[in-house]
């Protein structure tokens, strides 16, 4: 069988049900990044989706669902905050954790009580949740389909740069909003924001009519929050534009295998550099993609410019205060 399938022909989409029926993985795309899918009902085939990513198996997984309605087959309760969310969000870039039924999804779940729901708006991702909601699948779990630790796939040819042949991967185009969803505990007495994402905090207080909680040391483990994560193979050091500016006069062009990502600061001649959008949403959008270019000209250090303070930039820049941690 072919390793790459088209995700929209109906044909090629029905073979990726069927692997999926059978106990395979099949990686998905999604607005956000491509996941690593596999039935959320089977703890043998969500096994396999640890051990292929290299992922300890106590961190849980997000299960994706096609509508708000299958969630009630996977969580013990919807709290109102949590349906507040997916009825305002979803679907969409957004996912919810909620008390988990009891003996349902416990691979996926990593043995929590708890589990990440969310449904994703892209069409691929729909048509898919669809048809295996058809064949009695409870929903796919899904992380995002790198390496443990590494930057999350925006598009079919970085999932096949990650697992070569090992893995099936259901072909949708590069994914629009480019960094993981927004994650909000709806477990506990307050909701609390666990990773951030496009749908911003500002976004979501207004709909639950509350603020939401940082995370503390109470909050369930979630690896995407590690302070380490979503890393490049060269090493990443942020920087204020000015400070960019001045550490690379002071190098002159004499800098060996340095890259820049910058909005406001040019590179000297000769230097390996992209220019990250003025715009949040489209710097998260190539945020990925451009981390990868970087890898793939074999450069071993990435200056950043530091992304602007304003909320809308929250997800990104989370998402480099991590890539430069590692
Ligand atoms: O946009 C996304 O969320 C993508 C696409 C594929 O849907 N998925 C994704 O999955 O980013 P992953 O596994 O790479 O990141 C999910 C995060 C992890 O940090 C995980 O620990 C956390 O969600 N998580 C999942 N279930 C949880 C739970 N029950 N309690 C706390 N955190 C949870
Ligand atoms: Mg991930």
């Amino acid at each position: 069988m072919a390793r790459q399938l088209d995700g929209h022909d109906p044909q090629q989409l029905q073979q990726a049900v069927d692997a999926l029926c059978a106990g395979r993985l099949v990686a998905f795309p999604t607005e956000t990044v491509y996941g690593l899918g596999a039935n959320a009902g089977d703890d043998a085939a969500v096994r396999g989706i640890f051990a292929a990513k290299g992922r300890p198996a106590d961190h849980p997984l997000i299960v994706h669902l096609p509508n708000m309605e299958s969630s009630y087959a996977l969580a013990a309760a919807v709290p109102p905050a949590a349906q507040k969310l997916m009825s305002a969000f979803w679907p969409g870039p957004l996912t919810v954790i909620v008390p988990r039924r009891e003996g349902v999804a416990t691979a996926a779940a990593g043995g929590l009580q708890t589990i990440g729901l969310r449904c994703p708006a892209h069409p691929v991702a729909h048509a898919l949740l669809d048809a295996c909601a058809q064949r009695g699948l409870l929903g796919l779990a899904g992380p995002s389909a790198n390496l443990f630790g590494r930057v999350s796939p925006t598009t079919a040819a970085h999932v096949v740069g990650e697992f070569g042949d090992e893995v099936l991967v259901l072909d949708g185009g590069a994914c629009q909003v480019g960094i993981e969803s927004t994650i909000i505990d709806c477990s506990r007495e307050h909701p609390v924001l666990l990773r951030p994402g496009m749908i911003t905090r500002a976004e979501i207080e207004a709909v639950l009519e509350e603020t939401l909680l940082d995370r503390d040391e109470h909050a369930p483990r979630a690896p995407g929050t590690l302070e380490a994560h979503y890393a490049p193979r060269a090493t990443v050091r942020l920087m204020s534009a000015d400070i960019l500016q001045t550490a690379l006069q002071v190098l002159g062009t004499g800098a060996p295998k340095l890259a820049l990502y910058s909005r406001t600061v040019r590179a000297p001649r000769g230097m390996p550099h992209r220019r990250m959008p003025d715009d949040a949403a489209q710097a998260a959008q190539e945020l990925f993609a451009a981390l990868r270019e970087f890898d793939a000209l074999g450069v071993e250090l990435i200056w950043v410019e530091s992304p602007p303070p304003a909320p809308e930039w929250d997800g990104v820049r989370d998402r480099l205060a991590r890539a430069a941690a590692s």
